[in-house]
């Protein structure tokens, strides 16, 4: 069916019920997509998705000023470029990498083994919201160095934070709400900012605090907006990720047996997973100066959304793309984690994710826990599968049934 035929639109309910359904067609047929409702392009195509993300004199994050400066109380790495980006992602990174990460997959490990224990007598799990949400942000504030004890209420400020970022329209109502949370969330970070640059430990916030760039030390307002930035990054996208990984594996037993025979293909299964439906759909730019793709020009000044969902499934990048294949010639697990990966779904280029390396350890370490715990995992009866998110997008639920474990260890299946 062509796209203009009743005319398409990725605000439809028909787009937002399956976006893979369009892929195809949107690559052939309007590789170009403008959305006249919200003023902006849509590029599906790999070639012209990773040039936007690589050419940064030419594609800006500027439309970050409205888009997420407000909820995160300042300016976030995506809208640094020079030496104030490099300088300040050499502390980020800091603060989940060498030394740090092995105690932190320690922490992830005892984390998740916790949250699932009270489900394994049962036999069923949610594993989005009884698991992987909660383990999402508890993962997100040990790295920060915050205290888990009040992880609700920072999930739920962090949730109005994400609602603003990855909303493509918001009513004034929602706006204010975000903006709330926003504001609250600021007020909660302040007096544990004074805390760490009085008294510095190992975490994150307290690297942030004593870092020093140029000289010059961090004020609060910059703290504050990268802790933010790194709460949503890191918490947003996990909980997804584990869910999306086990419902392929569940829908493709094969695949899944030979995982659970050998574990060494997680990093693959994970990867895949990554390609096959990235949590992060969309990226946006801004155009510097006017530009062609595919012989459309868009003008200068206006938001392109790189749709990383069409370009990992573009066959110019991956052969039979519409397949989940753990073992595919062209996936290259082991960079798929680096700045060389082939699928797009850690965005590529200056702001390529920080922290593609962690996740890659804490969704391993969480499905080599889970997988065997979870024996004869399946759907739970009556299980109906549904996904939600335009800008980042995963599984509303994930209901699963699997052999009961009696709290001595033993099975009662
Ligand atoms: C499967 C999990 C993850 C996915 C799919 C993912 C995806 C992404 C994407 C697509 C971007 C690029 C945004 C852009 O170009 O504008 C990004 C940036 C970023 N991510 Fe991740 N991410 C994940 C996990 C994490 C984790 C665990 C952390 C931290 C511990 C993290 C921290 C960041 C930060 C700080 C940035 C901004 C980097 C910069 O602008 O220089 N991410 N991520």
């Amino acid at each position: 069916m062509p796209l203009a035929n009743p005319p398409f639109s990725v605000l439809s309910d028909e787009f937002a019920a399956a976006p893979h359904h369009f892929y195809a067609r949107l690559r052939e047929q309007a590789p170009v997509h403008y959305e006249p409702a919200i003023d902006s392009y849509f590029l599906s195509r790999h070639q012209d998705v990773k040039r936007v993300l690589t050419d940064h004199g030419a594609f800006t994050t500027e439309m970050l000023q409205v888009r997420a400066e407000p909820v995160m109380r300042g300016r976030v790495l995506a809208q640094m470029t020079g030496a104030e980006h490099t300088a300040k992602r050499k502390i980020v990174v800091r603060g989940f990498t060498g030394s740090a990460l092995q105690d932190q997959m320690r922490a992830i490990h005892t984390n998740a083994a916790e949250l699932m224990a009270p489900f394994l007598p049962r036999g069923r799990v949610d594993l989005v919201n009884d698991f992987g949400k909660p383990f999402a942000v508890h993962v997100a504030l040990d790295v920060l160095g915050l205290d888990r004890a009040d992880w609700q209420q920072v999930a739920d400020w962090h949730a109005g934070v994400a609602e603003f970022v990855t909303s493509l329209t918001l009513t004034p109502e929602r706006r204010r709400h975000c903006l709330d949370c926003a504001e609250r969330l600021e007020a909660h970070l302040a007096p544990v900012i004074r805390q760490r640059r009085s008294r510095p430990g190992e975490d994150l916030i307290s690297k942030l605090c004593t870092a020093e760039f140029d000289g010059v030390t961090m004020s609060d307002r910059d703290v504050t907006a990268l802790i933010i930035n790194v709460l949503v990054a890191a918490a947003e996208p996990a909980d997804k990720t584990i869910a999306l990984l086990f419902k392929h594996l569940i829908d493709h037993p094969g695949q899944m047996a030979q995982v659970c025979r050998d574990p060494d293909l997680l990093a693959a299964a994970i990867a895949e997973t990554l390609r096959f439906t990235p949590p992060v759909q969309l990226i946006p730019r801004q155009t510097q100066e006017s530009a062609v793709f595919a012989g459309t020009t868009v003008p200068a000044g206006a938001t392109v959304f790189c749709m990383i969902g069409a370009a990992n499934r573009d066959p110019a990048a991956f052969a039979d793309p519409d397949a989940f294949d753990i073992h595919r010639a062209d996936l290259g697990t082991a960079r798929s984690f680096t700045a060389a990966a082939q699928h797009l779904a850690f965005g590529t280029g200056l702001h390529q994710c920080v922290g593609a390396a962690f996740a890659r350890a804490e969704i391993e370490t969480v499905a080599a826990l889970l997988l065997p715990l979870l024996d004869g995992v399946r759907y739970s009866p009556g299980f109906r599968y549904r996904e939600t998110g335009l800008y980042t997008r995963g599984p509303v639920s994930l209901s699963l049934d699997f052999t009961p474990v009696h709290p001595s260890g033993t099975r009662r299946g």
